[in-house]
């Protein structure tokens, strides 16, 4: 058979997820998934919808809808779910992105390829030398706004009152904020939903949540961005959150605590596992986030990744301008920050023997 992928794909660069090796166990800290299981209740929830399953699930997600509104003093028609915050995203840049997509030059992986696969002009908007975002450099005119806050690698985070300032001075473009990161000490902008009918929030279950697996995100705004996203999943895939995903969410949702509990630990752990890194040394970048984004003099970022990797310690390289110097770690429990922090410390030992 002849090639049949259209000419226009056939230079698209797809993301690169970080690894899920089968080969063996490795202490996984390269993909910001979440140490601790999911709720109690959800793995019920999920068995008593398996018995459904022929069954369609409900397209409009309304009990789940509900649920996310309840918790987050919204409305039904404010909330948009979808499988997965990846597929929102990449609906958002579709519905919105027309005029091109401004985002930092060091962001999520993922703009830049959905503006790639759709053909949307992408503005990369450099960081500053120390990795935040300037917030003027999006007062300016352009096209529509996404803003990962707390930001991925990184982990900096803006405060509200900035983002804020962002949505004034765009009252035309859509600012989306991607709070995938945000229960990790961030400052979510959906108190600001009911203000601004340019703001778009979008959130995850799985990092706070504790469920990746299940592909779960969603979005807040007002109806009209919210009807825009519905239009687009009702001309695609209209019960793209299949039933056990949605009971899970209901259940992991009715275990708020359990989760908000978590994050406090994964917070706690975070703060240590910073002192302990800077104490072998490394910069570490101040992080709102479930990861660490850190480097260290005298050993390459990829270096130490490779080392790491063959002490059974996962963590994610980008091989990128600005940032290859760097690792990023997600916190997982103590005992595998412990690990990490074992093998880093027999790493540099063996690096200094070999360079007396
Ligand atoms: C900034 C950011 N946004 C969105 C996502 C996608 O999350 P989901 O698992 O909901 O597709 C990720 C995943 O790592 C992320 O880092």
């Amino acid at each position: 058979m002849s090639r049949v992928l259209d000419e226009k794909y056939q230079a698209l660069q797809a993301y690169t997820p970080g690894e899920q090796p089968q080969d063996m166990q490795y202490v996984k800290l390269n993909t910001n998934e979440n140490p601790y299981p999911p709720a109690p209740g959800v793995a019920e929830a999920v068995a008593a919808e398996a018995g459904r399953l022929h069954l369609y699930c409900d397209p409009q997600a309304a009990a789940l809808r509900d649920a996310i509104a309840g918790l987050y003093c919204v409305k039904r028609e404010n909330v948009y779910a979808a499988n997965g915050s990846d597929d929102i995203l990449y609906f958002a840049f579709m519905a919105f992105g027309g005029d091109g997509v401004r985002f930092p030059d060091i962001t999520y992986g993922f703009y830049q390829v959905f503006c790639d696969l759709l053909g949307a002009r992408a503005e990369r908007i450099p960081l500053k030398e120390d990795f935040t975002v300037d917030p003027a450099d999006y007062m300016v005119p352009g096209g529509m706004v996404v803003l990962a806050n707390p930001n991925a690698p990184t982990g900096m985070a803006l405060p509200r009152e900035s983002i804020e300032g962002i949505l004034r001075a765009n009252p035309d473009r859509v600012v989306l904020v991607d709070e995938a990161y945000v229960d990790f000490g961030g400052e979510s902008c959906v108190p600001l939903v009911e203000r601004y009918e340019n703001l778009l929030v979008v959130q995850t279950f799985s990092k706070s949540r504790n469920m990746a697996g299940a592909r779960l995100g969603f979005a807040i705004g007002q109806p009209p961005l919210i009807d825009d996203l519905n239009r687009i999943k009702f001309s695609t895939n209209p019960s793209d959150v299949n039933r056990m995903t949605q009971a899970a969410g209901i259940a992991a949702l009715r275990a708020n605590d359990y989760a908000m509990d978590n994050c406090r630990r994964i917070v706690e752990t975070r703060a240590q596992t910073a002192r302990r890194l800077s104490a072998l040394g490394f910069e570490v970048l101040p992080s709102r986030a479930n990861f660490l984004f850190a480097r260290r003099d005298q050993i390459g970022g990829g270096e130490l990744y490779r080392s790491l990797k063959a002490r059974g310690v996962l963590v994610r390289h980008f091989d990128a301008p600005r940032i290859s110097d760097f690792n990023r770690i997600t916190i997982g429990t103590p005992g595998q920050m412990d690990a990490l922090i074992d093998a880093i410390t027999a790493i540099l030992e063996e690096q200094s023997h070999a360079n007396r």
